[in-house]
C-alpha cells in the first residue's frame, strides 16, 4: 500500500456513481475527493450525502483537483472523452461498462491507457459475485475439465450493450478467446427500436467451446442464469440477489459410470459485495499490474457486441479474427 491515500474524484452522480462513493468512502486507503455532475441537483445530493466536496464540471476538476483515480460513471456517450482526458491527465481511471459506445471508443481508451502507462479497468462487477467467482475457481483449479459449452440468460432491465456487456464479459472469462459470433435481434414489447429488447446469440471460442445466450428486456419476472458445462462437471449460477432470487451455485460432478451426478448447492445471501471486491481489484490493479476488466477484456466485448449487430443484420455468421 502506498504511504498516502489515492485521492478519487466519481464523474456521473447517478446510480453508479453514488454505489462506486459508497465504497469509495468507506476505504481507508482511499479518499473521494470530489464528486462531479453537469446536473447540479444531482453532484450536490451526492456531494452532501457522502460529505465531500462537488462539481459540475469534469474538465475544471481534472485541471485543478489533484486526484490519482477517476471513475467515469456517465451515460456511455461521455464515458469515452472523460476517461481519455483523465488517463492523459496521468490518473487511473475506472470507466463503466459497456467500454464506450463502439469498438473505436474503446481502442482510444484502451491506446491512452497505454500510452500513459495508467491502469485502465473497466466495470464488469458482475465478475465479482461471490457465486460466480466460486464458479469461476473450480473451473480453473480443473474440477469441471475443460469446457464444453456455456448457456446463459439474464432479463429484464436492457438490451444487449446493457445486460448483454456483463454477459459476453462473464462468458468470455470462462471460455476465452471467441472467434465468430451469430445473432438474432427482436424489437417485440418496447418501442425502443432500433434497439432490441431480445437478443439471442451464438458464441465459438478457439477452444472449440460454443455458448448461447438470451438477454431479455421482455423477461417480466427478471432472472439470472449462467450454466457451464465441462468434460467432468458443470456450474451454475442462479440468481444474483434481491429480485433475481437468491444467489446460489449448483456444482454437478459427472461420475465416469455415468448415472446421477453428485450435486452441491450453496447459497450465497450477504449483501451485493461485488462492488467492493471490484474497487479491491482496480487498488490491487494500481498496486501490482494485476486485476480483472483489462482494456483486452472490453475490448472483447466490444467486439463481440459489434459482430452480433453485424451478423443479425447481414443473417451469417461472423468471424473474428
Ligand atoms: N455494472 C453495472 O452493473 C452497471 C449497472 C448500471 C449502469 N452501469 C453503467 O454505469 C454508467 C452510468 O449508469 P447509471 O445507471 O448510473 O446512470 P444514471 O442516469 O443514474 O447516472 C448518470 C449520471 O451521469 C450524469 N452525467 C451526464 N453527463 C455527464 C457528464 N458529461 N459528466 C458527468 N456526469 C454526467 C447524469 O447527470 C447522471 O446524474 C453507464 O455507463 C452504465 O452503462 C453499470
Amino acid at each position: 500500500m502506498s504511504e498516502r491515500k489515492y485521492r478519487v474524484a466519481v464523474v456521473g452522480c447517478g446510480l453508479i456513481g453514488g454505489k462506486r462513493s459508497d465504497v469509495i468512502v468507506n476505504d481507508p486507503r482511499c479518499e473521494l475527493a470530489v464528486v462531479v455532475d453537469p446536473n447540479e441537483g444531482a453532484a450536490k445530493r451526492l456531494g452532501e450525502r457522502v460529505g465531500v466536496p462537488w462539481s459540475t464540471s469534469w474538465s475544471t476538476v481534472l485541471a485543478e483537483t489533484p486526484c490519482d483515480i477517476v471513475v467515469v460513471a456517465t451515460p456511455n456517450a461521455f464515458l469515452a472523452d472523460i476517461a481519455v482526458s483523465a488517463l492523459k491527465g496521468g490518473k487511473h481511471v475506472l470507466v463503466e461498462k459497456p467500454m464506450g459506445r463502439n469498438i473505436h471508443e474503446a481502442i482510444r481508451m484502451a491506446g491512452a491507457a497505454t500510452s500513459t502507462n495508467q491502469v485502465l479497468k473497466v466495470g464488469f462487477n458482475h465478475r465479482y459475485h461471490p457465486a460466480l467467482m466460486r464458479a469461476h475457481e473450480m473451473y480453473a483449479d480443473g474440477e469441471i475439465g475443460q469446457i464444453i459449452n456455456i448457456r446463459a440468460r439474464y432479463g429484464h432491465g436492457g438490451e444487449l450493450t446493457d445486460q448483454g456487456v456483463h454477459v459476453i464479459d462473464l462468458i468470455s472469462w470462462f471460455a476465452g478467446e471467441p472467434t465468430e459470433v451469430f445473432g438474432y435481434l427482436q424489437t417485440a414489447a418496447w418501442p425502443i427500436a432500433p434497439l432490441e429488447d431480445s437478443a439471442f446469440a451464438l458464441m465459438k471460442f478457439s477452444s472449440g467451446a460454443l455458448a448461447s445466450f438470451h438477454t431479455a428486456w421482455t423477461q417480466w419476472k427478471n432472472m439470472f442464469s449462467f450454466e457451464v458445462f465441462g468434460t467432468d462437471g458443470s456450474v451454475t449460477v442462479d440468481g444474483l440477489g434481491r429480485s433475481y432470487g437468491q444467489e446460489t451455485l449448483i456444482v454437478a460432478k459427472r461420475k465416469k459410470e455415468g448415472g446421477a451426478p453428485y450435486m452441491s448447492r450453496t447459497v450465497y445471501d450477504e449483501e451485493d459485495i461485488s462492488w467492493k471486491l471490484e474497487w479491491d481489484d482496480l487498488i490491487r490493479g494500481i498496486e501490482t499490474g494485476r486485476y480483472m476488466g483489462t482494456p483486452n477484456d472490453g475490448i472483447t466485448v466490444m467486439r463481440v457486441l459489434d459482430a452480433i449487430y453485424r451478423a443479425s443484420e447481414q443473417r451469417t455468421p461472423i468471424g473474428l479474427d
